[in-house]
């Protein structure tokens, strides 16, 4: 059953820059990537850069199927929040996605599971499609916990959440001993994982939201280790960081996620 379904969930591609690239830099890389995914049907591509490259994304994009997401948002619509950029702001500038619970974000600012949770809702009522990161660390996974620690990031991100909504949401498992590392989880461990969270998804807001949810694979992913990744029945497509910097590296992803 569950195989039959994948066949009708299309492919996601989502590109994470990170602190890379300015304006200028950017061109470059996003008219390259403008050539070499011209002729892709079949998967969506999201490129998420910099706030500061989001106009210029916008503009080389605009006639073409690749998506402007950005990397994280502020929960309000406006306000005296120094140095955020918010839910509205985003969507002015075409933005479609937004990458939020990134693991650096968790690690390196502090951000909360209620910063999360409060994110997750301010982007859906934004029109915003969040990329829900979750992923246990190395010391989760040694000690076995690795399923309690999906779970608790889910719980709390969605609650509030219902059936209707849930579809407008898009989870990334990304193990932290995977991310930046060169390590990347075997096909079998991220496939385990990836189940797990569909059933976490079943359990929770039922059969057709579990069959429809995007579930990506993020850390390490890159064109060698790609095919074999996306071809398990529960990874819909990619969350690229390093590889997503090398246009060629990138499509050569996509081409991956592609079905026949
Ligand atoms: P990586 O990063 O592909 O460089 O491991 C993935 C991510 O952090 O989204």
């Amino acid at each position: 059953m569950e195989s039959m379904a994948t066949k009708f969930r299309q492919p996601l591609i989502v590109g994470n820059w990170k602190m890379h690239r300015t304006p200028s830099e950017a061109r470059v890389l996003l008219n390259n990537l403008k050539e070499k995914l011209l002729e892709v049907i079949g998967t969506a591509v999201v490129v998420c850069p910099p706030y500061t490259v989001l106009s210029v994304a916008a503009d080389i994009l605009e006639k073409t199927s690749i998506q402007v997401g950005a990397q994280n948002m502020c929960w309000e619509r406006e306000g005296a929040f120094t140095g955020e950029i918010s839910p509205h702001m985003l969507r002015d500038l075409y933005v479609t996605h937004v990458i939020l619970g990134h693991s650096e974000r968790r690690v390196h600012f502090h951000e909360t599971l209620e910063q999360i949770r409060r994110k997750v809702l301010a982007a859906l009522a934004g029109g915003l499609i969040p990329v829900l990161c979750v992923g246990e660390t190395a010391e989760e996974r040694e000690s076995n916990q690795q399923n309690v620690a999906i779970d608790g990031q889910l719980l709390s991100a969605l609650e509030g959440i219902d059936g209707e909504t849930i579809g407008d949401v898009v989870i990334a498992y990304e193990p932290v001993w995977a991310i930046g590392t060169g390590k990347t989880a075997t096909p079998t461990i991220a496939q385990e994982m990836h189940d797990h969270i569909r059933r976490f998804i079943r359990r929770r807001f039922g059969e057709e939201a579990a069959q429809t949810i995007h579930i990506l694979y993020g850390g390490s992913m890159k064109a060698a280790n790609a095919g074999e990744l996306l071809s398990q029945p529960d990874i819909d497509g990619g969350l690229i960081g390093g590889a997503s910097l090398d246009a060629a590296e990138f499509a050569a992803i996509v081409a991956c996620a592609v079905r026949p």
